[in-house]
């Protein structure tokens, strides 16, 4: 029996609340709305608590010190990651990645590596390996997709070999909103030998992560799209991996010892973390983890489903328009846990007479917030042929009169565009 109700959770976001009568908010895959909660927390930081970290030997800076380590742990056990110092703050999970190519890119690829990525990567996870590939020479692949939506695990097995360093996944895709087999590639990376790592930016917000049994060794998410901040994320690494990649930044607080001659690095975490880091953001992110800690998580993720269900079934009597999210019958979709689950709730569509561009501007004037276009994944558009789909991304505070909204604006947008 669910506790999560979308009408209480609603009261909690101040930005949906005032615009409860003209907005129906549907592109939290590109970023979420914030809860009071967050927004108090880094309001609080900013009027009574602030002081550079790390550095100050006065009070106020100790308990800074205090609070943005205290999000480390608090982050840790949201991973269910065994110690607080595999975290990394970063600017985001773009950043995250870019810090583990950086790594990756000093000893472990060469120009006999391979590394191997999906079609359904948006472009954080794709343009790091290329620009490296350019410059290493390796070689980059990128698996097909089944009918489901998620990685084809046969392509893998054949592809997988020595010289596969690394493979480099989203957990859950931001435009079909599928959730990988992530055990399954776990094991076969065990297997052949190489990382594994997954790009959470999509799945922190709905899912409930356990690194150690997901079996990867990189983990990364942003907090913007948690109903954290933004300029915030997280890198979490097998403390063995962190502890042979060289610092990817150079400046105060990564450093052991600083000469004229030149310098020692100091250890993991704060070696991956120079210069004065978002303070705030990181007590935010806490905040965030803290409040969709509160909520029931799994009735959250059935109420994001059945939201996704309810368009997905609008959709349908609409001739014209084609989506891109499971067939796959109610019942099979919602969970009874985690482990279950194979979709998060994204809608992705397109209209055969309709540019996706106009409905998304059509939809607006009828206040309704989509994202159009190729949603930072254009690999995926050229593999689905399509230039561009619409997105409705339904979130905690969603409910179905935001659906109702948007199926009104499209046969409003269909009475002018197709008269
Ligand atoms: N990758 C983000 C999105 O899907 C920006 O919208």
């Amino acid at each position: 029996m669910t506790t999560f109700s979308a009408e209480k959770i609603r009261q909690d976001f101040p930005l949906i609340k005032h615009h409860h009568k003209t907005l129906a908010f549907l592109d939290s895959a590109a970023s979420s709305q914030k809860p009071h909660q967050v927004i108090e927390r880094m309001d609080r930081y900013y009027r009574y608590e602030h002081a550079n970290i790390h550095r100050g030997l006065y009070a106020l800076s100790e308990k800074a010190t205090q609070a943005y380590e205290q999000s480390r742990t608090t982050v840790a056990d949201f991973l269910t990651a065994p110690d607080p110092k595999e975290v990394i703050f970063t600017r985001g999970c773009t950043e995250a990645i870019n810090l583990v190519a950086h790594g990756l890119s000093h000893s472990k690829l060469s120009a006999r590596s391979e590394v191997i990525l999906s079609v359904a990567e948006h472009h954080a996870n794709i343009v790091p390996w290329q620009m490296l590939a350019k410059k290493i020479g390796f070689k980059l692949h990128f698996l097909p997709l089944t009918e489901n939506g998620v990685v084809d695990i046969e392509v893998l097995k054949e592809l997988l070999s020595e010289r596969t360093t690394l493979v480099s996944i989203a957990h859950v895709s931001n435009v079909l909103g599928t959730i990988q087999p992530v055990q399954a590639i776990s094991q076969l990376c065990k297997d052949a030998g190489c990382y594994f790592m997954l790009d959470g930016a999509q799945a922190t917000p709905h899912l409930e992560v356990d690194v150690t049994s997901l079996g990867v060794d990189f983990y990364v998410f942003s907090s913007h799209k948690m109903c954290g901040p933004t300029g915030v994320g997280v890198l979490w690494g097998k403390r063995q991996h962190l502890e042979e990649m060289p610092p990817y930044h150079g400046g105060g607080d990564m450093i052991e010892k600083v000469t004229v001659d030149g310098f020692s690095i100091t250890d993991i975490p704060h070696k991956f973390e120079a210069g004065t880091p978002h303070i705030a953001g990181v007590i935010g992110l806490e905040a965030a983890i803290i409040y969709l800690k509160s909520l029931d998580r799994l009735g959250a993720l059935n109420h994001d489903i059945e939201l996704g269900i309810y368009l997905r079934e609008a959709l349908r009597s609409f001739p014209y328009i084609r989506t891109y999210c499971p067939n796959t019958t109610a019942s099979a979709l919602t969970c009874t846990s985690f482990l279950e689950a194979s979709w998060v709730g994204i809608v992705s569509f397109s209209h055969l007479k309709i540019h996706a561009h106009d409905l998304a501007c059509f939809a607006d004037t009828y206040g309704v917030a989509l994202r159009a276009g190729h949603h930072c994944a254009m690999p995926l558009h050229s593999y689905l042929k399509t230039s561009s789909t619409l997105r409705a991304s339904p979130y905690l505070y969603n409910n179905c009169a935001d659906v109702d909204r948007l199926i009104e604006a499209l046969h409003a947008a269909e009475k002018v565009f197709l008269a």
